[in-house]
């Protein structure tokens, strides 16, 4: 297949190929939700042209009116080749798949088909904050196991978690964020190995949010959940859609280990409804064709965590920030800048930076911004420069 420039080592990786200008074209959250003087650096969009055989694909399917109801196991036979592939597992069974319409509906339909109402959900905050109101909303209670002092899974926190959420006499779960949003863990396969028998022990059904799964630098193994001894009760969404920038054209995976493939057989069939047939078309393409795209972007991901860790040094010496080897995000703890719980009100009102608040990732996020580094040296520079100058 020919290169795009993208992919070329001769030209700019993903993150440095778009001006200003042209991304203040995009319509998008990122782009829409505050003035044209903020720097947007914080829901998870990247500032990337999409890759060419994604691209290939949608204008395919919209020169050709193919934009009816999606059919057939295309993306999930995708999926388990770029798993195969990408971490040398062999463990997604077509058939014990479903398409869900993007991650968060799938956690919701997966929570429904292993919890009932008033079952607790363990979560590792700070995490993702969709995951509260998500969780709250369809009547699952969240209870907090916080991660450890080195931002990985404290296994004692989480024992105890389970201990409380089986106490009640229900079905609880364990939502896992697998690399974890917002510090960038990659969990090894210790720790989720550890994860899967405390699971047991107590009778917690695990579900993985695994969709920064791609989002991994190459030197760094991500482990899928449910390749560990001890998972196959569990389940898992995945999807093309963080690693590629995907969030508008909408589907995902649900994926079940040997032993909830019943579980995952009870999803009702109105949930497939919901994706998009040119979604799965393009994420289809991307997991199958992406892979070229998907390097030269860890590369500049990459970069820009090391640019990053610099510009802090310099600039902000106080912040701490632990480069992580999962995600396009990065937690910042600003306590030592005594801004208070929420930091991010001050990069923004003073510096015109737009942060994710770290209070909004409950336990554990006060004091904290995340910062989203897929975007271009020069944004990130310019980023650090006015969170200085609005704490000087
Ligand atoms: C951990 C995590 N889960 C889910 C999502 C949202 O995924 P989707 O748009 O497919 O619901 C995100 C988006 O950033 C995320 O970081």
């Amino acid at each position: 297949m020919p290169q795009t420039p993208s992919e070329d080592p001769g030209h700019p990786g993903p993150l440095r190929r778009l001006s200003l200008a042209e991304l203040r074209r995009r319509t998008s959250m990122k782009w829409r939700t505050y003035p044209p003087d903020v720097l947007p650096l914080w829901v998870a969009e990247m500032d990337v042209p999409l890759a060419a055989p994604v691209v290939r694909a949608i204008t395919e399917a919209v020169a050709c009116g193919d934009t009816g109801y999606p059919a057939g196991t295309e993306y999930a036979s995708a999926l388990s080749g770029f798993a195969r592939e990408r971490w040398g597992w062999d463990g997604i069974a077509v058939e014990r798949t479903t398409i869900v319409p993007d991650v968060m509906l799938g956690v919701v339909e997966v929570l429904k088909l292993v919890t009932r109402a008033g079952d607790p959900v363990v979560v590792n905050c700070p995490v993702y904050p969709p995951f509260y109101p998500f969780v709250s909303h369809m009547d699952r209670r969240v209870v907090e196991a916080p991660l450890g002092p080195d931002l990985r899974i404290d296994p004692v926190a989480l024992e105890a978690a389970f201990r409380r959420a089986a106490a009640g006499g229900g079905r609880p779960a364990f939502l896992l964020c697998s690399p974890h949003n917002p510090t960038g863990t990659v969990h090894s396969a210790e720790e989720l190995a550890g994860v899967a028998a405390l699971a047991a022990r107590y009778g917690v059904r695990v579900v993985a949010d695994e969709i920064h799964a791609p989002l991994v630098t190459r030197d760094t193994a991500f482990v899928p959940y449910l390749s560990v001894p001890g998972a196959a009760d569990g389940l898992s969404l995945m999807s093309a859609s963080k690693a590629w920038n995907l969030a508008g054209i909408k589907a995902a995976l649900a994926v079940a280990g040997p032993a909830a493939a019943e579980d995952l057989a009870r999803m009702p069939e109105e949930v497939g409804h919901g994706p998009s047939h040119v979604g799965v078309l393009a994420h289809t393409a991307a997991l199958r064709e992406g892979g070229g795209w998907l390097d030269a972007l860890l590369a500049d991901v990459d970069d820009n965590r090391r640019l990053l860790a610099a510009l802090l040094a310099e600039q902000l010496p106080a912040v701490r920030y632990r480069p992580a080897a999962g995600t396009f995000l990065a937690w910042l703890d600003c306590r030592p800048l005594g801004l208070g719980d929420n930091p991010a009100e001050v990069f923004l009102a003073r510096g015109r930076v737009a942060l994710s608040p770290g209070p909004d990732f409950g336990t554990g996020g006060a004091g904290h911004v995340r910062l989203n580094l897929a975007t271009s040296p020069e944004v990130l520079t310019e980023a650090v420069r006015r969170m200085a100058a609005a704490v000087a």
